[in-house]
């Protein structure tokens, strides 16, 4: 009971802050409300089955309701009027709605199917509308200028990135889940399980079916950690490193967790490599500061591994020398991270300002999600990798570079797949406070 009247009281000045951005939001856009929906089911081609239903992250940051259809709807100096799509049903359960710790943010009404939860909004003919049903909204009045505005989405996006209170307690909890599936998952791996039993043992360690994850689990022993986003779960396979990238959910907010774990099979070098990759990882960490471009952690990450790679003899140039004679990149091809919230890619890590335009990110690192100027609120991850992947190697192993490498020692550890190391960081007034960590 205690919790409940804590997360309410948190999701209360949740709801009044977003309340506050929001009207300035609609005013910058002239607007005069704004209609959230919480989504429509995917049902694939010719079937009658649906996918999980993924909530509408702008109705997300509202609302932690699930289900299809539902709309809440915001205006200047009201409370947010939710209306609840509850149909009667036999095929699928419909919960009652009870007494949710959020209820007292909304002023809550149900209706018994999306219609009559637009009859029952009474929206006004200025009100904007972001959802992916825009043709219906139309039909129940929205102008189409109003059908999810670029502006008006841009700068909720770029607010977004900011978090409160609540939604910091909702991803230290998404932590806390993800962590007791880490140490299931680890001692799975030790105790010689396959990607499959490993997979199983983070999803009982969590307490959760696989649709409730953020994502599917990343489980890959061995030679398939140097695939970034391997999703096989091999059975009746053991491994000697155990590369481990899940997370998972609280009230829609996601954790995104990797962890590389190696048992006394795996070559001692490969170990070292690993100890030494979470150093690294831990100096990134260390070195979070508001006010600071994350381009220059993504920067600073790759002169960090340019020197690691040096020291453990895999190339023969270090730090600036390696980064600019682009040794870095076939082991670490990836951004050092991303912003996090209800997406696990979270928005706005590209956006220039609050109007919107796109910071892109240098040439020379073509994936990095985050070129946006670090501020106290936001959540993102740090995350280097070090892997082998034959297909970005392979142009090095001849023409004027093939000496900058010890191939011989590459192709030693290449079966071991590779290292990612992740973790989730709150920047606050004079740094970064590690949300995970302290759980593994
Ligand atoms: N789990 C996907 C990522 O780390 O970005
Ligand atoms: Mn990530
Ligand atoms: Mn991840």
């Amino acid at each position: 009971m205690a919790q409940a009247m804590k997360d309410a009281q948190l999701h209360l000045r949740h709801v009044a802050e977003r309340q506050r951005t929001t009207e300035a939001a609609l005013a910058a856009a002239n607007f005069d409300g704004l209609v959230l929906q919480s989504g429509a089911p995917f049902t694939y081609f010719v079937d009658d089955q649906d996918a999980p239903l993924r909530t509408t992250p702008h109705f997300a940051h509202w609302c932690p309701l699930e289900g299809p259809f539902h709309l809440l709807y915001i205006r200047p100096g009201a409370k947010p009027r939710l209306v609840r799509v509850a149909p009667e049903d036999y095929w699928y359960e419909q919960a009652p709605l009870g007494e949710p710790f959020w209820a007292g943010s909304f002023e809550v009404i149900e209706a018994p199917d999306v219609n009559q939860a637009w009859d029952r909004l009474g929206v006004s003919r200025h009100a904007a509308y972001i959802g992916d049903q825009p043709d219906s909204a139309e039909a129940h009045g929205i102008l189409r200028d109003a059908l999810n505005p670029e502006s008006l989405v841009k700068r909720l996006d770029w607010e977004r990135a900011t978090k409160s209170e609540w939604e910091i307690a909702c991803l230290e909890d998404a932590e806390a889940k993800a962590a007791r599936g880490h140490h299931a998952a680890r001692e799975a791996f030790m105790a010689g399980g396959s990607e499959l039993d490993i997979h199983h043992a983070y999803t009982r360690g969590v307490g959760c079916v696989d649709r409730e994850l953020p994502y599917e689990t990343i489980v890959c022993l061995d030679e398939k950690g140097a695939i970034l986003h391997y999703c096989g779960k091999r059975a009746g396979v053991s491994g000697k490193v155990l590369l481990i990238d899940a997370g998972a959910r609280t009230h829609g907010y996601c954790s995104d967790i990797t962890r590389t774990w190696t048992n006394s099979k795996a070559d001692p070098r490969f170990a070292a490599l690993v100890a030494d990759m979470d150093k690294l990882q831990l100096e990134l960490v260390e070195r979070v500061k508001p006010g600071m471009p994350y381009l220059d952690l993504h920067h600073g990450a790759h002169l960090l591994l340019g020197d690691l790679l040096h020291r453990h003899g895999l190339v023969k140039l270090a730090g600036a020398e390696a980064v600019d004679a682009g040794l870095t990149t076939p082991f670490f091809p990836h951004g050092l991270g991303h912003f996090l919230g209800i997406q696990v890619h979270d928005v706005g890590g590209r956006q220039k300002n609050p109007e919107g335009g796109v910071v892109p990110p240098p040439r020379q690192y073509p994936y990095l999600r985050t070129t946006r100027t670090i501020e106290e609120g936001h959540v993102f991850t740090i995350e280097p990798g070090l892997y082998f992947i034959e297909m970005l190697l392979r142009p090095f192993r001849s023409g004027a570079k093939a000496g900058l490498f010890d191939w011989k020692l590459i192709d030693q550890l290449a079966g071991h797949g590779g290292i990612r190391i992740e973790d989730n960081i709150l920047v606050t007034r004079s740094g970064g406070r590690n949300l995970t960590r302290p759980r593994i």
